[in-house]
């Protein structure tokens, strides 16, 4: 006869990872006014790959200087300058391209829809929350959650711009300002719903997503003449309390756009 035994798995222990993304908290020493001469970090480092057997790429065949999507690719650029005004048109011109839903697809029995970025599981667990700055009365000074399926912001909480720059290290100590930024957007990864799945390996998964949701915004922006900027540095506790996040739900990236 089988004999059943209980074993603990805590690979698909939710407590594990909400223990771990604690222990990853954005800490003090990491602003980066602390390091003296920032960029050198980038000038020294040595890659020992280099030094090995190399093959030349440069005759590759490459896209024609005036092609759209290179010039995108070229001018995409982290900046700070905020300099250009935001209508709601323009808002949903920004959210839509990045995030919305874009195509429907059969899967088995079900038809599911599918947006511009890829999504592990197409679960589309990472969730954009957006605090709104200079665009329109209704919707400033507030943080709203952005529903991709029928391009509508659902508010979440009352805000202002002095409580989101204290959210980042770059803006909490004046090195730079979101006062001219028209959107912060902040993505919550949703563990209730992919930790069911795929357990620990959630957490690697949730943070590729974000990374492939932001580089949507930061090119679909770059397309719009609108600067915009990814931020790692905040800090998680007051961000949560911001938003009303509740356990489970983790942001894990944010960005800027104005
Ligand atoms: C994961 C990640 C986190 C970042 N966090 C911050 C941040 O907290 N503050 C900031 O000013 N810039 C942040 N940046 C932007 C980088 O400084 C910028 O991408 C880098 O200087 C390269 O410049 P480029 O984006 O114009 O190519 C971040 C970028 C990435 C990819």
């Amino acid at each position: 006869m089988i004999k059943w035994r209980i074993i603990s798995d805590e690979y698909h222990n939710i407590d594990n990872v909400l223990k771990f993304h604690r222990t990853t908290m954005h800490h003090k020493a990491n602003i980066s006014v602390n390091h003296i001469v920032p960029v050198l970090d980038n000038l020294i480092e040595t890659d020992s790959i280099n030094k090995g057997y190399s093959v030349n790429l440069s005759n590759g065949k490459k896209l024609a200087e005036d092609d759209s999507f290179l010039k995108i690719l070229k001018s995409r650029r982290t900046g700070w300058g905020f300099k250009k005004e935001m209508s709601v048109e323009q808002l949903s011109d920004v959210l839509q391209n990045s995030f919305g839903v874009n195509c429907s697809r059969q899967f088995g029995e079900y038809l599911v829809d599918l947006r511009p970025y890829a999504s592990a599981g197409a679960l589309y667990s990472v969730k954009p929350y957006v605090y709104i700055n200079n665009v329109d009365k209704e919707l400033d000074n507030r943080i709203w959650k952005y529903d991709a399926k029928d391009n509508s912001l659902i508010f979440v909480a009352d805000s202002d711009i002095d409580s989101i720059n204290s959210l980042t290290s770059t803006t909490k100590f004046r090195i730079k300002g979101f006062d001219k930024a028209k959107i912060v957007v902040f993505y919550v990864a949703n563990f209730d719903l992919i930790f069911k799945k795929y357990g620990m390996l959630a957490y690697r998964l949730v943070l590729l997503e974000a990374g492939h949701m932001c580089h949507n915004l930061q090119l679909v922006s770059t397309k719009f003449n609108y600067s915009s900027v990814p931020i790692g540095g905040f800090y998680d506790l007051d961000v949560n309390k911001s938003l009303k996040l509740e356990k489970g739900q983790i942001c894990v990236y944010m960005a800027a756009v104005g």
